[in-house]
């Protein structure tokens, strides 16, 4: 790498963009799962639902805007191709098509799971040695798990319990609040 940021040595600029590069897939992948869900979603609460999520798109995509530029302001080359989603990513398409709003908040939600510590552990891996990428981190998931609470809001009972809770897979949970 011909540059990094001041005060960053080359290896742990690299340590940094490999972290950031993944998380960008990874919002990549979520802003156009959101937009799949804005369109599939049918029946009762549809316009609260399909307008919840557009905010939330418009949000990840500048999460995955501010990645993208961290990564070549540390020296690196951000790859946003769809491509680079496929290598970079370890987790499914997601599994649900046309199907009610509590199917697909019920699968969303474990989408969020698997999302959410992903980035906790990128912020234990970037905080080691750039406070400055982990701070960017900390605040995108604050505000990615606020929104795990709107979804969740929609499928808690009185006692706080979750229809779909203790399912592994989106199809499960979708299968368990329909
Ligand atoms: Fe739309």
């Amino acid at each position: 790498m011909a540059f990094t940021t001041p005060g960053l040595s080359g290896s742990d600029a690299t340590t940094v963009i490999d972290a950031l590069q993944e998380r960008l897939s990874a919002l990549n992948d979520l802003h156009l799962t959101l937009k799949h869900i804005h369109w599939n979603v049918v029946g009762p609460n549809f316009i609260g639902v399909h307008e919840m999520i557009d905010p939330q798109v418009e949000l990840v995509r500048g999460y995955a805007d501010t990645l993208a530029e961290r990564i070549a302001t540390l020296g690196g080359s951000p790859s946003g191709t769809a491509k680079a989603i496929e290598h970079d990513r370890s987790w499914d398409d997601y599994s649900i098509g046309r199907d009610t709003v509590q199917a697909h908040l019920a699968a969303l939600d474990l989408v969020y799971d698997g999302f959410v510590v992903s980035h906790r552990n990128a912020i234990e891996t970037t905080g080691k040695v750039d406070p400055v990428t982990e701070d960017i981190l900390i605040g995108q998931t604050a505000e990615l798990e606020k929104f795990q609470w709107f979804v969740r809001a929609h499928l808690e009972s009185s006692t706080g319990d979750l229809g779909h809770g203790g399912s592994t897979t989106e199809k499960g949970a979708a299968d368990a609040v329909r």
